[in-house]
């Protein structure tokens, strides 16, 4: 298996990610992971830190993937997370998934999430169309580590080291036609598992959905995460496959991924469609554009210092990410 590349400077170094003090219930998170498919789990549990993946799940996967796992230990960022990596107990108990519910906690409901036989299609104006299943995915695309800078428009944000491959590839990998323009990303969403936030449920803009242009699709920073802090990425955070677009506003990252079409015009997206004014197609992060109803001139760095204190820090324009995506607005 091919390791994650040398750092290049858009990578944070792990310090800079939210640190894993406490492990968040550990052992539940474990037997998701291993429960859900040996496949998924046993690609992405390679930090050293972490339980091994027992030896048979191993050996199990690496058949399926046809390479073997990479090796946790030599693996610099994972053996040096601390200070500055948002800890993962927070990280994975402060979640937006509104498809369990309109509350920061909805942990527990996402596990809900059925991920077992996950089919992931890519279609419309695409050469060579495709269906995934996860072991397809990770055959198709070798994992790299990506530590990023997330932030919410809500004004909070993390450092998160996310485990996946980069947009680039897939596009590769489906070729679009000239016609295709933009791609629409939707999430899963079946009413009998995925009850939504208590209050209107049925006024929501039911599935979830976001896009991109083509171009920003194409940026070398747009990812598909599968795994986060080293392991399969948990239900709340999106499994088993999410976007990853660190200049962009946290709601651009449509989670638990089932269908992605290439499309000529710009795709409805569901906040967009909600409301407006408050949350736009582009959604870059932009310390001078103030939400209509906070600034986003500062942001709270969650889990800095002790597991649930925030640091207050100015916002980045782009989050930091300028020198790779400024030229696609110029
Ligand atoms: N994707 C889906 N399907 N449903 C959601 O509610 N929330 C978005 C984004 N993706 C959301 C989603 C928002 S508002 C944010 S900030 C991030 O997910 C939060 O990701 P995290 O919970 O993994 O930190």
């Amino acid at each position: 298996m091919v390791l994650p590349r040398i750092c290049p400077d858009w990578q944070l170094p792990a310090r800079q990610v939210t640190s894993e003090t406490v492990f968040f219930n550990r052992r539940r998170f474990i037997r998701a992971a291993v429960g859900a498919s040996v496949g998924m789990s046993g690609a992405i549990a390679l930090n050293s830190c972490r339980r091994p993946l027992d030896e048979a799940a191993q050996s199990e996967f690496e058949k399926t993937l046809g390479r073997p796992l990479p090796n946790a230990a030599t693996h610099p960022n994972f053996n040096e997370l601390n200070g500055n990596v948002t800890p993962q107990d927070f990280a994975s108990r402060f979640n937006n998934f509104y498809e369990f519910g309109g509350t920061k906690d909805i942990w527990e409901q996402a596990q809900a999430l059925p991920t077992e036989d996950w089919k992931l299609t890519v279609s419309g104006l695409v050469n060579n169309p495709q269906t995934y299943d996860q072991d397809d995915l990770l055959k198709a695309f070798p994992l790299e580590e990506r530590i990023y800078r997330f932030r919410c428009v809500e004004a909070w944000a993390m450092v998160v080291p996310w485990l996946g491959f980069p947009m680039q590839k897939l596009l590769a990998a489906v070729d679009p036609k000239p016609e295709a323009k933009f791609v629409r990303f939707e999430s899963f969403f079946d009413p009998s598992v995925t009850p939504g936030p208590s209050f209107s449920f049925s006024n929501l803009p039911w599935p979830y959905q976001e896009g991109l242009r083509l171009d920003e699709m194409a940026n070398e920073l747009a990812f598909f995460a599968v795994g986060v802090y080293g392991q399969t990425l948990p239900k709340q955070h999106g499994a088993p496959i999410r976007m990853v677009v660190p200049w962009k506003y946290g709601f651009k990252g449509a989670k638990s991924i089932v269908n992605i079409e290439f499309v000529a015009e710009q795709p409805a997206t569901y906040w967009n469609t909600l409301s407006p004014n408050e949350y736009g197609f582009e959604a870059n992060v932009n310390p001078e554009v103030p939400h209509p109803r906070w600034s986003q001139a500062t942001e709270r760095l969650m889990g800095a210092g002790n597991d649930w204190e925030w640091k207050k820090q100015p916002t980045l324009l782009y989050n930091g990410y300028g020198s790779y995506v400024a030229q696609l607005y110029s």
